[in-house]
């Protein structure tokens, strides 16, 4: 996966709970705790799975509370400046996340062998969308704390359910 996401989940755990958590995460991951990734370096997925299970193990946070704290973190600080051209334009929460799909495709675009997760939609209803989620990293609390954060992001309150290890139901305001 994209450093990126390492980057970013480092920079959370640094201001929030302090370096030497993050140097014991690494280290714990079987990193030097002087670790520094690229935002563009492919890292391996199985290195960022036990960077993210060591992170709840030392934090001592279930893997939704991590998802939730990454979520926001992502959304409403890290990438809404470094990616802030994909949310120029967009004015509420359902706009961003129909455009997700195609933000993660051009995103990657540029790395050889990228797997980006790709998101499909179907409305229920007016109010009522169902994401599928395809990605072989089955990070769908993630997924599920990216939503939620977005829905932070435009102050909407959004209903946000995981119906099952592929879906998700939204419902907007
Ligand atoms: C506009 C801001 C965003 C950008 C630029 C962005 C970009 C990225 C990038 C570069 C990755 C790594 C992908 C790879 O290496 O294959 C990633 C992962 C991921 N993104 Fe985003 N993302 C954004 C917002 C979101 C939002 C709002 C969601 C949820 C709706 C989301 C869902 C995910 C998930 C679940 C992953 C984990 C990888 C996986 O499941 O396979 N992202 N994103």
């Amino acid at each position: 996966m994209k450093g990126v996401i390492f980057c970013c989940l480092a920079e959370l755990v640094k201001e929030k709970m302090g370096v030497d958590k993050w140097r014991t995460i690494l280290e714990k991951s079987g990193m030097s705790p002087s670790t520094n990734f690229l935002p563009t370096e492919d890292i391996a997925d199985n290195v960022i799975a036990q960077t993210i299970q060591n992170t709840c193990t030392v934090l001592n946070f279930s893997v939704e509370q991590a998802a939730d704290a990454f979520g926001d973190y992502w959304v409403n600080t890290y990438a809404s400046k470094i990616y802030k051209v994909y949310f120029n334009g967009k004015n509420t929460a359902k706009e961003l996340l129909l455009n997700m799909d195609s933000v993660h495709k051009t995103v990657t675009q540029s790395i050889p062998n990228a797997h980006p997760p790709r998101f499909d939609y179907k409305w229920k209803n007016d109010n009522t969308l169902v994401i599928t989620y395809h990605s072989k990293r089955g990070m769908i609390d993630f997924l599920l704390g990216l939503i939620k954060a977005v829905g932070k992001h435009f102050k909407e309150t959004l209903i946000v359910t995981k119906i099952d290890a592929t879906q998700i139901e939204v419902v907007f305001p």
